[in-house]
């Protein structure tokens, strides 16, 4: 392992990935790949540039000849796939476009994999694969998928597909499965930078239905830790969860948010669920933990951190936040 393709990493995760290799591989090189949707910013990865170890190529995972000559010109030999339409509102807003993305764009991935004879493919997956998890159960990496949202069922999807090209092609294969990530570069459609966002400027933070749904918010650095060493100590063919074991209510996120900004709980404001909203997700990441994977941060140590980003970097969510992303809060929060 020596020359990665990174998809996805103008992305939130991706990106965090890129730094944190960055900084402990001097030997690797790394070449982004990205197409650079909305979600996609190339300020994510501005401390990377100029850095010899690191590339980037604008391209789409679905065009296979794009992908070939991204392998091919910089002799890549491993593949970690985070590219892909990561948000379960805009799916099921537009269904099809994750399908196009999660599930083609990765078997596009897998097949130059196999033909390329790459050493190795790790593919990014979520807790979200094992749908809705009534307590006190947490899911263990054999439980069977059951996913209830178009996000979710692209990505059990994509998981199936990479399964069955380690099992049918002897790919060397290996898949993490992570629970909800917060930290630097969080495009704010999601809960967690949304809400901050929110706060900082005195604008309501919308609670889905009675927002008690849980969900363990882990930050993204113990995440790209986690992928990290799967990447190096996994066993081929196995999948692994990769979050903290602890689950917190949307509503106390949303409070506690409140109170590290000094901002009044009035801004709480309670609008129409999401459909098809998973109420609990909940990992055992025992398997993990016997690799010698460790959380860094709790909760409230991930999300002082993540608030304290974002006070911080307002050059960032700015521009983002008064440009395209009107529309889609529109689009999304309008009728609710
Ligand atoms: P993101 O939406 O912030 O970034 C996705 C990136 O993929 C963007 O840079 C985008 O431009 C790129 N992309 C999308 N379609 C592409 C295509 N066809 N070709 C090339 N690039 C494309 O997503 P994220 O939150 O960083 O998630 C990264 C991965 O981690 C995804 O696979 C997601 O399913 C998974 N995941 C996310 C979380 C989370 O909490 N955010 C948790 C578990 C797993
Ligand atoms: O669990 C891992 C998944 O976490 C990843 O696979 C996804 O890519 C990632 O987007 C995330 O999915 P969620 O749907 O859990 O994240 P989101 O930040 O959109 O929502 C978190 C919770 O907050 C969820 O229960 C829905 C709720 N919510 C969300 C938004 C955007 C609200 O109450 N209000 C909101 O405005």
């Amino acid at each position: 392992m020596k020359n990665l393709l990174i998809t996805g990493a103008a992305g939130f995760i991706g990106s965090n990935f890129v730094h944190h290799m960055l900084a402990k591989y001097p030997g690797y090189k790394l070449v982004v790949f990205d197409k650079l949707t909305y979600a996609g910013r190339l300020e994510n990865l501005k401390a990377a540039e100029g850095n010899p170890q690191f590339a980037f190529v604008r391209g789409d995972i679905c065009d296979r000849a794009a992908v070939d000559g991204a392998i091919r010109e910089h002799a890549i030999d491993t593949i970690v796939h985070f590219a892909a339409e990561s948000h379960v509102d805009q799916s099921i807003h537009s269904p099809l476009v994750f399908t196009e993305a999660n599930v083609t764009g990765t078997q596009v991935l897998l097949e130059a994999a196999r033909q390329n004879k790459l050493e190795r493919f790790h593919h990014i997956s979520t807790d979200e694969v094992y749908g809705a998890i009534p307590a006190p159960n947490r899911s263990k990496e054999g439980d069977a998928f059951e996913p209830r949202s178009p996000y979710s069922a692209s990505k059990a999807a994509a998981e199936h597909l990479v399964y069955a090209y380690h099992i049918t092609y002897g790919l060397a294969t290996t898949i993490t499965r992570g629970s909800n990530n917060i930290g630097p570069f969080h495009y704010p459609e999601k809960a967690v930078p949304l809400f901050t966002t929110n706060a900082i400027d005195d604008l309501p933070l919308p609670i889905y239905g009675d927002g008690k749904q849980m969900r363990d918010y882990q930050y993204v650095g113990d995440h790209c830790e986690g992928i990290d060493l799967v990447l190096h100590k996994g066993v081929l063919g196995e999948a692994y969860n990769v979050g903290t074991g602890v689950e917190t209510y949307n509503i106390d996120m949303a409070h506690k948010i409140l109170a590290i900004l000094g901002k009044p709980t009035s801004l709480i404001t309670h609008v129409a669920d999401r459909v098809g909203h998973d109420r609990r997700y909940a990992l055992d990441v025992s398997k993990l933990k016997a690799l010698g994977w460790v959380p860094r941060h709790t909760f409230d140590q991930a999300l002082e951190a993540t608030v304290k980003w974002f006070v911080e970097n307002e050059w960032w969510w700015r521009p983002i936040k008064s440009g395209e992303f009107k529309a889609w809060y529109d689009k999304n929060y309008a009728a609710r």
